[in-house]
């Protein structure tokens, strides 16, 4: 460091020494928090970027679920409702055909009337599996039950629902919808494919998990095939994909156990209170 006089101008030179000394300092501390700065604007965009990207793929997720939701229930009215329409057609042509000639009796109008009640009853389970009015009045476990009755029970299966700490926690009302349609898509397979006899349904929570596993001692099936054949492009198997997808979207894990001939297992958790 130079060494001044004691006069002005040497005094004057050490001030300005010192501010220099400042300056200085300031520049460099300045410099390391752009550094640091520009560190953090770079975390925080490749942040949003990330966010960004998780964010597409959930829409993306979410499309395709209602996609393959809107296939389901083109296909339910293609199977179900344009056949029995068909059909009623039909027996229309028939019983006009039938009147002209004077031969049309009572009971090829019962059979008319009990073709527009089938109608009818199909149309309405629709309705109701669009948007189960039950899950609004009665609330989840009566909404299952309800689904397990009209599935199972009324076609002779044995089922029993055990369900315990489900009052301690109040889901949210999309959680609550998305919940009940994975019940639903896995309580409709076990009617369409199992052949079972018995069926169990254990709901239970725990560590802020609602957990659930579906049993059922029916044909199960090989689960790598099924998954390969729907990677291949097969137009069937929306169901099980689809009880993934919402399971995942809502932050929980499921897992299938099966077996050709040793029935299959459902274990699905998802957070309470919502997803991540
Ligand atoms: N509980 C079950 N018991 C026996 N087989 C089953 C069971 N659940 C699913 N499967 C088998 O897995 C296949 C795929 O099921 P998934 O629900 O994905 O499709 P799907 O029921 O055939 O059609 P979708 O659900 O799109 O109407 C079924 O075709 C069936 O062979
Ligand atoms: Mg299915």
């Amino acid at each position: 460091m130079p060494v001044y006089g004691g006069d002005e101008v040497g005094e004057l030179a050490e001030s300005l020494e010192a501010m220099r000394v400042r300056l200085k300092d300031s520049l460099e501390y300045i410099g390391l928090h752009t550094v640091e700065l520009e560190d953090t604007v770079k975390e925080r965009t490749s942040e949003l970027r990330e966010q960004k990207k998780q964010l597409s793929l959930l829409l993306d997720e979410g499309i395709r679920a209602q996609e393959d939701e809107r296939k389901r229930i083109a296909r339910e009215l293609h199977d179900e409702t344009s056949q029995t329409l068909a059909a009623l057609g039909m027996s229309l042509e028939l019983s006009s055909e039938a009147l002209r000639s004077g031969v049309l009796t009572p009971d090829m109008i019962l059979e008319l009337r009990k073709k527009v009640s089938i109608l009818m009853d199909g149309i309405n389970r629709l309705i109701h599996d669009l948007r189960p009015p039950v899950l609004d009045d009665l609330g989840l476990e009566s909404a299952i039950r309800w689904l397990l009755q009209r599935h199972l029970g009324q076609k002779g299966v044995t089922y029993d629902l055990r369900s315990s700490g489900m009052e301690e926690i109040e889901m949210d009302g999309k959680v609550e919808l998305s919940f009940f349609r994975i019940i639903q898509e896995a309580v409709i397979n076990i009617d369409k494919h199992s052949k079972a006899r018995n069926v169990m349904m254990e709901l239970s929570v725990s560590g802020g998990l609602v957990n659930l596993d579906i049993t059922d001692d029916g044909v199960g099936f090989n689960l790598d095939e099924v998954m390969k054949a729907r990677e291949k492009g097969a137009e069937l198997g929306f169901g099980l994909m689809g009880i993934k997808e919402r399971v995942s979207n809502l932050g929980g894990e499921a897992h299938i156990f099966t077996e050709p001939d040793k029935g299959t297992k459902i274990k699905i958790s998802i957070p309470a209170y919502g997803g991540p």
